[in-house]
Parts: C-alpha cells; structure tokens; sequence
C-alpha cells in the first residue's frame, strides 16, 4: 500500500495547535483508505529564531525538497519582525519551490450560517486563485535615508508574461474542470497602476486559449463589494499576488470565518513538492488557549491529500468537516459556538469513524 512523506512544518502561535489534529484527521482517513503517511516534523519557527539566528537552516530547502508534500501552519510571532519570519522562511519556501498557483477555495459549509442572511451552501462556492511568486511581492527596492525627513520606500511590482500566462493557465484549467466554468479577474486597469492592464492583455489572450470558459473582469475595488453582494457570480477567481491575499481573507469571511479557510501553494509541475497551509496566521491573541479554530487544517490537509491522488479520502474529510459543523455544539467560538480545539477535533474524528 501506499506511502506519502510529509514535511511538516507547524510554525508559531496556532499552528502548533491546528497542524496535530489536521495530522491526526488525515491519518483516520488514510487508515479507512489504506495508505499511510510519514511525518517529518521540522521546527522552523520564530521560537528557532530566537535561539538560532535563523528561522530554518541554510539547506533548509533542499531538506523539504525531498518529501511528497509540505503541510505548513503559521509563521510570525510578536517579538520577531515579520518581515524577518516571512522573508526567512515563507516566502522563500513559494518561491524556491515555485509553488506559483495559490488556490484557496471558499465554501459555505453545511451548518455554518453566512454572516449574509439567508445564503445556501450552492450560493457560496468559488476558488481564489493567487499568483503566488511575483507581482506585488517583489525583491526590488528597499528603503532610503531611513529615519530622516527625506525617508523614502519603493518597490516595483513585477508581472512577467510567463508568471501571468501560467497562473492565466491554472485558473483557466481549474475552471474547466467545474460546473460553471467561469473565471474572473482582479484588475485595476483604470489606467492608474502599469502593470494591470498586462495583466488583462494576458487575460484576453487566455480567453482565446479557453474559449469554452466564460469569463468576467472586475476592478479590485468593485469586486470587494461583490464579494460580500454577489458571492453567488463567482466560481474560479484569478487575482495578482496581493488582490489574491486580499480576496482570500474576504471571501472565508462571507463563508463564516477566517478560521475555515484552506490553502495549497501548487507546482503545477510537479518538479517540486507543493505546499499546504491554512489561509490564516498565528493568531497571537487567541494563541495558547486552546480554542483555535482547526477545520482550515483540517481542510487543507484534504487538499494535500487530493493533490497526492487520495480523492476518495480527501472527500471523507470534507464530509466529515460539514457532519461536525452541523452540530452546534462542535463549531468553535469563532464560527458563534463553544467548543474548544479539543471539541472540533473529536467531532471530526467521530464523524470520520461513522463514515
Ligand atoms: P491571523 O490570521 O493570525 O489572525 C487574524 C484574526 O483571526 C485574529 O483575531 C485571530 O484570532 C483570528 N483567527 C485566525 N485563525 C483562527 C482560527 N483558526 N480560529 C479562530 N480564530 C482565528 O492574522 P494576523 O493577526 O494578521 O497575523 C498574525 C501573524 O501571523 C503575523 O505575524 C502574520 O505575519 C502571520 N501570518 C502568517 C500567515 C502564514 O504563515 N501563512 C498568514 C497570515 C498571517
Ligand atoms: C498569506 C499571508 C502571507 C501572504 C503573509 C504572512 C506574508 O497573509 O498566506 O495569506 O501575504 O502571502
Ligand atoms: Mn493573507
């Protein structure tokens, strides 16, 4: 039977506290549907930081380069400036292993009510998909004259016609693949930002490699409105690095909560291992208590397992997600309920077991 090897990273703050049970739920459906997981349990952290100088080793990537998938918690902590954590860890992780698609889907789960009334699961199910490597979160510029009254930051952003053909590609391929076939797109092209209207350039050019995907394009502005008005208009959302980070802490907002949302950080290719981790950071003010929110691992372990081929077990999880989520008594305080980690975990297990 089949064997997977996980690089696990939990990271700071809650990801110590979701990333066990996401472990724990995927080895329940990996036992039901026979094939087993190795866990590697690496500590890059701010806590490693603190202590080292570093927040992973300086092979760190080669390290992780040799397991099937990475499942990631949270990087930042208080006390280490994040720059120095995302910079150190995280963002060399995307973009050494060219995880360029950042797909987070966002779902109305079966109950957990909307906080937009009266909205029905089918009413609320599309997928943002994240540039991930360039735009935005560029290398180039930095800050001059600091501390003085000339003070100046700069940062260009940078959109090459590769990185934005082959996210085009992704979120094209992905649309395909789903009921609606459609995709839209995050712009500002009103003329004020240079690199957006490339952006829609390559846009247009994808259409006509997809013509059977229907599309639409929005402003950011506007379509942060329709996200909260409309979330029903969408399906597959294709966004720059930064409109895609944003969108994708909006959109599990309308499905509930911040706390539900998972993430894949994809190598279409295949050449390196991709990476999976919620959606959400380290939340240091709920941090330590124990009643941290883990259906977004829970469910970004089902992705990991869909991406390595268990379709059938990754389906057990979601369902088993929903199931726990319809008792009241199951959904932590974040989506309006009580229980504690420890209660969310058990009723996902339970509904594991009963699947
Ligand atoms: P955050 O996601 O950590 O927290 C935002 C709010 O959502 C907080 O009130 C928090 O309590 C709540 N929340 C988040 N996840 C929850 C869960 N599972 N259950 C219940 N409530 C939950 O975002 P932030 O406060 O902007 O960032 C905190 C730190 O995390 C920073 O250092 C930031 O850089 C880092 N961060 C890391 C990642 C990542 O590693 N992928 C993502 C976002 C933020
Ligand atoms: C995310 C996070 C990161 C991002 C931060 C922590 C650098 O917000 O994964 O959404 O902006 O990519
Ligand atoms: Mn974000």
């Amino acid at each position: 039977h089949k064997r997977y090897s996980i690089a696990t990273i939990p990271g700071d703050g809650i990801g110590k506290e979701v990333i066990p049970v996401g472990q724990r739920a995927a080895e329940a459906v990996a036992a039901k549907h026979g094939f087993a997981l190795e866990w590697t349990r690496f500590d890059w952290s701010c806590e490693r930081y603190e202590k080292t100088g570093r927040m992973m080793p300086e092979d760190g990537i080669e390290q992780v380069k040799a397991h099937d998938a990475i499942y990631l918690g949270a990087v930042g902590w208080p006390g280490v400036p994040d720059h120095v954590s995302l910079w150190g860890l995280l963002i060399p992780l995307r973009r050494e292993l060219d995880q360029y698609a950042n797909v987070r889907p966002v779902r109305l789960l079966r109950g957990v009510s909307s906080p937009l009334a009266n909205r029905r699961p089918e009413e609320i199910d599309f997928i943002v998909v994240r540039e991930n490597v360039e735009g935005e979160y560029s290398e180039i510029g930095g800050r001059l004259y600091r501390g003085t009254a000339d003070e100046v930051a700069v940062q260009e952003a940078v959109f090459t016609r590769r990185g934005v053909d082959r996210i085009m590609d992704y979120a094209f391929t992905l649309a395909r693949g789903r009921k609606r076939k459609h995709v839209a797109s995050a712009t500002k092209s009103n003329g004020i930002v240079h690199t957006m209207p490339f952006w829609d350039e390559r846009f247009e050019a994808a259409k006509k490699r997809f013509p059977d995907v229907e599309t639409a394009q929005y402003h950011i502005d506007i379509l942060t409105a329709h996200f909260v008005q409309h979330p029903d208009w969408f399906d597959v959302v294709v966004g720059s690095n930064l409109f895609g980070d944003i969108l994708s802490d909006l959109g599990p907002a309308v499905a509930g909560s911040i706390g539900i949302a998972p993430a894949a950080n994809i190598n279409p290719e295949g050449a390196y291992p991709s990476m999976f981790e919620p959606v959400h950071g380290s939340a240091p003010d709920i941090a330590g208590q124990g009643i941290a929110n883990p259906v977004a691992a829970v469910w970004t372990a089902a992705m990991m397992l869909d991406h390595l081929g268990e379709v059938q077990a990754a389906r057990t999880l979601e369902e088993a997600i929903e199931i726990s989520l319809e008792r009241p008594q199951s959904r932590t305080r974040d989506l309006g309920g009580t229980a504690d980690t420890k209660a969310s975990e058990a009723a996902i297990l339970d509904a594991i077991h009963s699947l």
